[in-house]
């Protein structure tokens, strides 16, 4: 700790969120005020980019035909994802994989278009973009668990026909469908764990010191 340090409980409040943060899937409706929406949005574009190219763009669907249209198109990707499975296939499709109809709010966050001119630190990185869009992503998902609304990162979607349905400029790209709201109560652990479709391996096998592979 230093000087710069928050207060105690300021720091618990920050590991508290990273911690009990859930990927949601389950929503229990109602509203997300507009304000609080324009909160979690402020907090996402405070997000570091690189090169500052905030790459992110976020399209708040109030259309309910819209919305509906998405979930279908979700829908689509998620039986081709079962049949790609293969041997998993009707256990993946047991699995609650969004929550798209039940959330308050949907939101689409998409890569910007014009991309290319931006050229500091994504010569050999390209995908920094997409580094950065994320780390927006991650603060909504933060911010959102401290303000006790659930966010569902939705990926099973065909990109372009996402794009086309929502008028992106070429060269734009949707990655991620996001659903956000009030939930009943939060997970305890990863749905993906609770279901046993898969574990989480402990940072123990992940850290490595000096070489790939050399544990401390
Ligand atoms: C990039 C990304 C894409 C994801 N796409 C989906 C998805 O399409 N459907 C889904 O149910 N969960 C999706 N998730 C959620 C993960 O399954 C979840 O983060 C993981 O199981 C860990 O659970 P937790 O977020 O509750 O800690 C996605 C997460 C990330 C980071």
């Amino acid at each position: 700790m230093t000087d710069n340090a928050f207060p105690e409980a300021d720091r618990a409040a920050v590991y508290r969120a990273i911690a009990e943060r859930r990927d949601m899937r389950h929503f229990s409706g109602g509203t997300v005020a507009p304000a609080l929406l324009r909160r979690l949005l402020e907090a996402a574009h405070c997000a570091p980019s690189v090169g500052l190219m905030q790459p992110w763009r976020f399209i708040r669907i109030s259309d309910r035909a819209l919305r509906g249209r998405i979930q279908q198109l979700v829908e689509e990707e998620r039986v081709r994802t079962a049949e790609a499975l293969g041997e998993r296939s009707s256990e993946f499709m047991k699995l609650k994989v969004e929550g798209i109809n039940d959330c308050a709010e949907v939101l689409v966050a998409a890569l910007s278009d014009d991309r290319e001119r931006h050229v500091f630190g994504r010569r050999t990185l390209p995908e920094m973009d997409l580094a950065s869009l994320s780390c927006a992503i991650q603060n909504l998902w933060l911010a959102a668990r401290a303000e006790g609304l659930g966010l569902g990162w939705v990926s099973l979607f065909e990109p372009q026909a996402l794009a086309d349905l929502l008028g992106l400029p070429a060269g734009a790209k949707p990655l991620a469908v996001l659903c956000l709201g009030p939930v009943e109560a939060f997970y305890p652990a990863p749905m993906l764990v609770l279901e046993g479709w898969a574990q989480a391996r402990p940072l123990s096998e992940l850290l490595f010191e000096n070489q790939w592979g050399v544990s401390q």
